[in-house]
């Protein structure tokens, strides 16, 4: 029997109280299954990040169960929610949130020391991880000194610092012309098919759509459609090399 990575159960998730109560999260129900590449569509607004939110355990929903390899992860306490998100994901957000007194090598090191990495060693992984991706250069600018595209190749970057084995990308070609999306779409499929990563990822490009194995259609806070493109074919000792280092 295939295990979901993550299960969500009859998710609700409102924001306000009272009058100003919204619903944005209408009863989803999901499966994402190990070595998946999901990608989900919907129109502006209808809760597509708010989902991703829950599902990392930043969101708390209103009712409903998101399950992390069969935990329950709002039974969690916060610190063990904060570490299950720390050593499984691996997080592209919408607006990449820097640390503005520090410079991208820095800023890309950050999960790292958290994670208990010290700081010599948080450093040279970074430094590795830049260089691979060609962003070597903006090492020493602070990230307001990037331009948007540059500054969401970098925060992808970050996202994979830590090897993660899921990776969840909001909108991660957002800023980015053509050229450099397509780059970062085969980024992705890569980490799918070479380094077996789940991913999640939401885009509003349908070009992109070749890239998943699942297609999830949202709109007004439900899954209006799942479409199986292809079943992935799943091994019981997914890869575990390293995403920066490659072994
Ligand atoms: N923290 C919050 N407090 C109040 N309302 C919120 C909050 N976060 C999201 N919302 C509302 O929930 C709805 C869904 O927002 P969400 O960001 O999930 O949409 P989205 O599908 O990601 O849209 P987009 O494609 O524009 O990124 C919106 O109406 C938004 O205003
Ligand atoms: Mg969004």
């Amino acid at each position: 029997m295939k295990k979901p990575v993550i299960k969500i159960e009859n998710l609700e998730k409102s924001f306000g109280k009272g009058q100003a109560k919204t619903r944005v999260l209408k009863g989803i129900d999901l499966d994402i299954f190990p070595g998946e590449f999901v990608i989900i569509f919907g129109p502006s607004g209808c809760g597509k990040s708010t989902l991703l939110n829950t599902i990392v355990g930043l969101e708390k929903p209103t009712s409903g169960k998101v399950f992390l390899k069969g935990a329950d992860v709002y039974l969690l306490k916060d610190d063990e929610r904060s570490t299950l998100r720390h050593n499984h994901f691996g997080i592209v957000y919408q607006q990449a949130n820097w640390i503005q007194s520090l410079n991208i090598l820095e800023n890309v090191a950050f999960p790292l020391n958290i994670g208990g990495y010290t700081y010599l060693r948080s450093l040279t992984r970074s430094r590795n991880a830049l260089t691979l991706f060609n962003l070597d250069k903006f090492s020493k600018n602070r990230p307001t000194e990037l331009s948007g595209g540059q500054q969401q190749k970098v925060a992808t970057v970050r996202a994979l610092i830590s090897n993660p084995e899921i990776i969840l990308a909001d909108e991660p070609t957002g800023n980015l012309d053509k050229i450099s999306s397509d780059d970062l779409m085969y980024v992705f499929k890569s980490l799918n098919e070479e380094f077996k990563r789940t991913i999640v990822m939401v885009t509003h490009n349908p070009e992109y759509e070749k890239f998943a194995s699942k297609l999830v259609f949202m709109e007004d806070g439900k899954i209006k459609e799942v479409r199986l493109v292809r079943e992935v074919a799943l091994s019981p000792n997914l890869e575990s090399r390293d995403i920066i280092m490659g072994s």
